[in-house]
């Protein structure tokens, strides 16, 4: 019998392009050998589906034009059996499409459509399970603030900051400000839905907030700005499993050589490609036990809370003096699927894929249980007559 074939979804438009590609290739190494056909799907940084042998060697990204013009156009779409397929779009006049069923995508996409919710629902609606959270959990957890408002909520606690969008910042500047310096120098200006450090600055002084605010813009129209926690202790935690259940890593201390994490640290330091994998980090964490604990405990709170699904991880702040810790996100496709945590929680990496492939399928099969819509044709109803404005009523 032929294999079910796997999707495995990367690059996208997104400034963490990148970086996704080396979270799906790491995973394409560790799927060797599965029951699953692996097929890639690669979204190019301006938006073309690409399919083909040639993106499975990782060198091939050294020269994206040259990649692009040797992989094959492909979509999403539905076969004469109305099952979900990919469409490979042949060149040639005469060449007729290839279709493949699909049996499930893995997500490794990392920021904007990919991972906001955008792509997920592109997956819902042809009923193609994918991996990783599904419509609304991916866009809360894209939004900084939205993600912390809800939890500020439950009583789940986050730093104090001020958010505003571009228009409010030209508008009442002075008012914003005043707001801001409320928190106490020094703040940190970041991007509501980007990642990796992108925009992120550490502020002294009102001339320098300025600055960082309208940098900042330029990469999104939603801006937070947050009293610093400091001493600062980074401690993440991964959560794998679904509304049904749910099962946490080890915690990882990730060290920043630099007063904050930047995209320098977590990806290009390292000769090699290794991703999130490369980052300098303590794991398991040396941190007291019940402060694991209590991490532990509150990432599967916001888990549920968020209505997350298969693999997230979660990052605290914490005050490395007086242990208050603070939920500070939830990246819902962790980089590198975090699976350097789960390693270190018994957990192969490839087992770890299979996972959250399975809980991608079976999430999809409950909903498949439920009634979705009604074999009664209203319209042939002799009701309909009664309807005022349609055409058949004249
Ligand atoms: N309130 C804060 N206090 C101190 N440091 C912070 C705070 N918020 C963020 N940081 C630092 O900035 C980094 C990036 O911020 P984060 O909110 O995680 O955004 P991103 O989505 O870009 O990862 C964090 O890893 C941490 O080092
Ligand atoms: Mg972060």
């Amino acid at each position: 019998m032929d294999k079910k074939t796997v999707l495995v979804a990367f690059g996208g438009v997104s400034p963490e392009h990148e970086v996704s590609v080396i979270t799906a290739h790491q995973a394409i190494s560790a799927l060797d050998g599965s029951p699953y056909q692996i097929t890639p799907l690669y979204i190019t940084k301006t938006g073309r589906w690409l399919t083909g042998e040639n993106l499975l060697d990782l060198k091939n990204f050294e020269d994206l034009k040259k990649l692009e013009e040797n992989c094959t156009p492909c979509s999403f779409g539905q076969n004469e059996l109305g099952q979900s397929v990919l469409i490979e779009q042949k060149s040639g006049f005469f060449s007729k499409q290839r279709t493949t069923p699909v049996y499930a995508v893995l997500n490794g996409f990392h920021g904007s459509t990919g991972e906001n919710g955008s792509f997920q629902g592109a997956c819902e609606m042809f009923n193609i399970p994918c991996s990783g959270s599904g419509v609304m959990a991916s866009s809360i957890g894209m939004d900084k603030v939205m993600a912390k408002e809800i939890c500020r909520a439950q009583n789940i606690p986050v730093v104090d900051g001020v958010d505003f969008v571009e228009e409010e910042w030209i508008d009442n500047q002075a008012a914003i400000i005043k707001n801001i310096e409320s928190l106490e120098y020094p703040v940190i200006v970041k991007p509501v839905h980007l990642g990796s450090s992108i925009g992120v600055e550490v502020v002294k002084d009102k001339e320098a907030l300025i600055r960082a605010i309208e940098s900042s813009f330029k990469y999104d129209d939603h801006l937070l700005v947050e009293k610093v926690v400091t001493p600062l202790m980074e401690i993440n935690c991964s959560v794998i499993g679904s509304s049904r259940k749910q099962r946490t890593s080890v915690c990882e201390r990730p060290l920043g050589k630099e007063e904050l994490l930047s995209f320098q640290d977590k990806y290009l330091n390292d000769q090699e490609a290794k991703g999130m994998a490369s980052a300098d980090r303590e794991i398991p964490a040396k941190i007291p036990d019940e402060l694991t604990s209590a991490i532990q405990e509150t990432s599967v709170e916001v888990f549920k809370l968020l209505s997350c699904s298969g693999l997230a991880r979660l990052d605290f702040l914490v005050n490395e003096e007086t242990h208050q810790f603070y939920f500070n996100e939830i990246n819902t496709i962790p980089g590198s699927f975090s699976f350097y945590l789960w390693e270190e929680s018994d957990i192969a990496f490839k087992d770890l894929l299979l996972e959250l492939i399975d809980i991608a399928v079976e999430d999809q099969n409950q909903k498949a249980r439920r009634i979705q819509s009604y074999d009664t044709n209203l319209l042939s109803q002799k009701a309909v007559k009664g309807i005022k404005g349609l055409k058949t009523n004249t």
